[in-house]
């Protein structure tokens, strides 16, 4: 099964896309954080990549069509992917779906997260992550059990996201109106859309979610 996940910075994709992934047997194909790898890792695409990102703005579009073709064709796509923060402009929808045409494969679920722009501020720039399995926390809506403490893999050190600041987060937001959103009637148009309350809190969510995939 191969579903999209569509919805602002801060709508939840990641988090819910961790819990599909579980769920479902498929794997999260995030291009946020395979650009991230890159950026960390010092590579000519990560530090073309890193301005743009820390401007807020969108990588460019044959670098991202390429990034996730290869992906999907690694052996532990092979039950199916969750995509989250792909496609992002109507020229990225169009290629995924040639690119999947060509592969002999087809989206099953689009699914947009629907949610309110200011209260992403608050989710984004409360955000941060586990800095040894990745694992998501939020300092007030998804707290570890044990205070500093990862509930995952009881590492005990934290970091957050370079553009998780306010004023790039208002600059992703942008982005995503101007560029993103006109994809959602993409879908809609190709009758494969689903919208599920992205404001409800984590649990409510993702059993909405399950509803539509399981
Ligand atoms: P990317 O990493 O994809 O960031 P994004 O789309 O801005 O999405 P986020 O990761 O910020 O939000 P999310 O929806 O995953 O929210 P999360 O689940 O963490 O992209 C980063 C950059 O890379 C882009 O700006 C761009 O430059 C570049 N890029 C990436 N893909 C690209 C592409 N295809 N083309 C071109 N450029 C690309 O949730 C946020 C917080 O809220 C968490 O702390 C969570 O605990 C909390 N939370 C989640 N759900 C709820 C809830 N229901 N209630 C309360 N709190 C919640």
């Amino acid at each position: 099964m191969n579903v999209i996940l569509l919805g602002p910075p801060g709508a939840g994709k990641g988090t819910q896309a961790k819990l599909l992934q579980e769920l479902c047997s498929i794997l999260q194909l995030s291009t946020g954080d395979m650009l991230r790898a890159e950026v960390a890792a010092g590579s000519v695409l990560g530090k073309r990549a890193k301005e743009v990102m820390d401007a807020g703005q969108l990588v460019s579009d044959d670098v991202l069509i390429g990034m996730i073709s290869n992906r999907i064709d690694q052996p532990d796509c092979v039950n199916g992917f969750i995509l989250d923060g792909f496609p992002r402009t109507t020229p990225q929808a169009e290629a995924l779906d040639q690119m999947l045409d060509v592969k002999g494969l087809k989206i099953d679920h689009v699914i947009e997260l629907s949610v309110d722009d200011e209260a992403m501020i608050k989710r984004i720039t409360g955000r941060y992550t586990c800095s040894k399995c990745g694992a998501g926390y939020h300092d007030e809506f998804q707290t570890p059990s044990v205070d500093g403490i990862c509930d995952k893999c009881g590492g005990n050190k934290f970091s957050r996201r370079e553009d998780d600041n306010e004023t790039t987060v208002r600059s992703r937001l942008r982005a995503y109106h101007e560029q993103t959103a006109p994809i959602i009637a993409y879908y809609r148009d190709n009758d494969s859309l689903d919208i599920v309350d992205g404001m409800a809190d984590i649990e409510q969510v993702a059993k909405q979610l399950a509803e539509i995939v399981v």
